[in-house]
């Protein structure tokens, strides 16, 4: 028996590589090895954007695109959104009656976001509950592992809380889910900031190869190395991060000593870069052009694949509700 995996990403809209490397690429190994559900956390992105929701339909259908272009496979896994299947919602309000707020005020993720995002008001019912619905997400489909970074784990904590709160009060109906823990390159953006929409310094999948090009020609490299003559370092050159990633060893191992002793200019370096990524995305950008055709794709997706998600929380839901004895 397969164990089951939940997970989820809000809807932000158009993935950079560095979703893509972070999270995409290894839900899209598990799904062999795991009975996979992977969601759109709508209702999640609605703790920060609800003043603002007018993106929403168009960022859950690029990001969408993006997942199956890149290799989520819908005959593998359900790829559902969670606000197609309701039963989240109200599994996050009973398990909202049982979770004490103390636990909500002190996970870190709580004050660290409402700093961050020092614009919006994050001072919502809502914004604090961010950690029950994303318990509610993993528990509806007693899910024993959860593949997530290591940001999330605060979040996970809280839902193991949850759910042996919930088998102490109601009985054992709940596995305890554990993090299916992957190490994430760390991506920077082409100005040797965390890679982010926000900042404006992202490689997108769905760019094209004239697009990747320039970019890459734009990225930052060693701040050290000013001249052609110069030697650099690759340890500290922003955009060898992504040469790691995309650039044969063989290659690597002609590019370092060669930096180093400034025998390659990083105008030359950077195109061996732009040449690699946009051989080796190539194919997905395709198969991505090819869904985006068709305007019914990603709906006809979601409404599939919700109704397969929907066919399991609706006998769990009626587990819950036979344990709370209504
Ligand atoms: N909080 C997750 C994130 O920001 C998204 C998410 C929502 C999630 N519900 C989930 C992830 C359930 C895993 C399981 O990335
Ligand atoms: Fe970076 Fe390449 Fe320039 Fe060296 S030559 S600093 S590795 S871009």
């Amino acid at each position: 028996m397969k164990q089951r995996v939940v997970s989820g990403m809000r809807p932000t809209g158009k993935l950079h590589i560095g979703h893509y490397h972070g999270v995409l690429e290894n839900w899209v190994r598990i799904q062999n090895d795991f009975e996979c559900f992977f969601f759109v956390a709508d209702w999640h992105s609605l703790t920060t954007e609800y003043a603002d929701t007018s993106g929403i339909r168009e960022n859950v259908r690029e990001m969408v695109l993006d997942w199956i272009a890149f290799g989520l496979d819908p005959a593998k896994s359900v790829v559902f959104r969670q606000s197609m299947v309701p039963h989240h919602s109200e599994l996050n309000l009973i398990l909202s009656m049982i979770t004490p707020v103390s636990w909500l005020e002190r996970c870190p993720t709580y004050k660290e976001m409402q700093d961050n995002l020092e614009t919006k008001d994050l001072s919502t019912f809502g914004f604090l509950g961010y950690p029950v619905l994303m318990a509610a997400d993993i528990i509806l489909y007693k899910a024993t592992r959860v593949p997530v970074g290591h940001d999330q784990l605060p979040h996970l904590e809280v839902t193991r809380e949850i759910t042996r709160r919930f088998n102490y009060l109601y009985g054992n109906v709940f596995p305890e889910p554990e993090a299916l823990l992957t190490q994430t390159p760390k991506l920077l953006g082409l100005d040797g900031r965390k890679m982010s929409k926000s900042y404006g310094n992202s490689i997108y999948l769905s760019d094209t190869a004239e697009e990747t090009t320039k970019k890459v020609l734009s990225m930052m490299t060693d701040p050290q190395r000013v001249r052609r003559n110069d030697p650099g370092e690759p340890d500290i050159c922003v955009a060898f991060n992504l040469h790691r990633i995309y650039v044969p060893q063989e290659k690597l191992d002609e590019i370092i000593p060669a930096c180093r002793g400034a025998a390659i200019g990083c105008v030359e370096c950077k195109r061996i870069l732009a040449g690699c990524m946009n051989e080796r995305l190539a194919p997905f950008r395709a198969k991505r052009e090819e869904l985006a055709v068709n305007p019914g794709f990603v709906d006809d997706l979601l409404a599939d694949g919700s109704s397969r998600a929907s066919q399991i929380s609706d006998t769990v839901m009626a587990e819950v509700r036979s344990a709370l004895k209504f």
